[in-house]
């Protein structure tokens, strides 16, 4: 598959951000909030954002590993994170940094996720976390990682999985096919077997559930306005191209494309994510048992 372009991922970091659901994010918060020291995995990490994120949230003492296959990315995230901090330390290759009143340590791993779904570091950290992943992958992978999460029981908090809706102020005649075009490109192989797309949040779910764990989930939309004219602009651009390799006309999409970045700076755009936080279910009394 083709890569994620840092820059895209530097755009959508704001509205990423914003848009939280709020009780997987209070459930990940009390459950993890005051372990001490946290290790953390963050699969598919791109440039770091959702550590950006996420650190806040966690106790005074963390431990990262941002697991991504794409080794210029993880160069990015270090440069981002670097500049996030207050105060880096390189230790060999890992980034010690200060952040309020937070130390975080971070290592990065280059991995295929597509061969191996959670990687030795991973599996061994007290949490999982994930965003705008689970959108990529396939049927069989995602029932191979569940499986894999579950027997390491680790909890996973996965953000920002796209569930299909898009939509646009104004409206445009051609809204319709092409976001129809845009989700059926969203169906093909991006590295994983043919991706769920839309589906993925709700096979998560289910998987997750046959295999004892409580989901908590809540909706974690984009809701752009004309302050976020470049990102409007960006998706639809995006969604052309993509709309284009799965068959939709030129023509028709020049068009829409035209309309979507003249409306851009004025209108507004919202995007439809689901957050879900997976926590396995107690086998006996007593907690899930730390990784040694
Ligand atoms: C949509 S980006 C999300 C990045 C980041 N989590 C964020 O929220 O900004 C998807 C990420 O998954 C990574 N990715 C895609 N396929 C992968 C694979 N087979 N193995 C590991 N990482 C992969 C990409 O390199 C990219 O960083």
């Amino acid at each position: 598959m083709s890569g994620f372009d840092p820059g895209w991922l530097d755009l959508r970091e704001p509205a990423d951000h914003r848009s939280v659901a709020a009780e997987p994010l209070a459930r990940f918060r009390r459950l993890f909030g005051a372990v001490e020291p946290i290790s953390v995995a963050d699969l598919g990490a791109g440039s770091g954002s959702t550590l950006r994120l996420l650190a806040p949230h966690l106790g005074p003492r963390q431990r990262w590993t941002l697991v991504d296959h794409d080794p210029a990315l993880l160069a990015h995230a270090r440069t981002r994170l670097s500049a996030w901090a207050d105060a880096v330390r390189v230790d060999g290759d890992r980034l010690r940094l200060l952040k309020d009143d937070k130390a975080i340590e971070v290592a990065t791993a280059v991995c295929d996720l597509a061969r191996d779904p959670l990687p030795d570091p991973a599996a061994a950290c007290d949490v999982v976390v994930a965003s705008a992943l689970f959108d990529l992958v396939g049927e069989r992978w995602l029932g191979g990682f569940v499986q894999r999460l579950s027997d390491a029981r680790r909890p996973l908090y996965a953000r920002l999985t796209y569930d299909g809706r898009k939509s646009f102020d104004p409206p445009h005649a051609l809204d319709g096919p092409t976001l129809a075009a845009f989700n059926a490109h969203q169906q093909t192989d991006k590295g994983f077997g043919p991706s769920l797309g839309p589906a993925a949040g709700d096979r998560l779910a289910a998987l997750a559930e046959a295999a004892n764990y409580d989901v908590v989930e809540g909706a974690s939309p984009w809701l752009l306005g004309p302050g976020d004219a470049a990102l409007v602009r960006s998706l639809a651009e995006g969604m052309a191209g993509a709309a284009r390799e799965a068959g939709a006309p030129l023509a028709d999409l020049g068009d829409w494309l035209d309309f979507r970045r003249s409306t851009a700076a004025s209108g507004r755009a919202e995007v439809g994510h689901v957050d879900q936080l997976l926590v396995p279910r107690l086998r006996s009394s007593g907690p899930a048992p730390r990784p040694s």
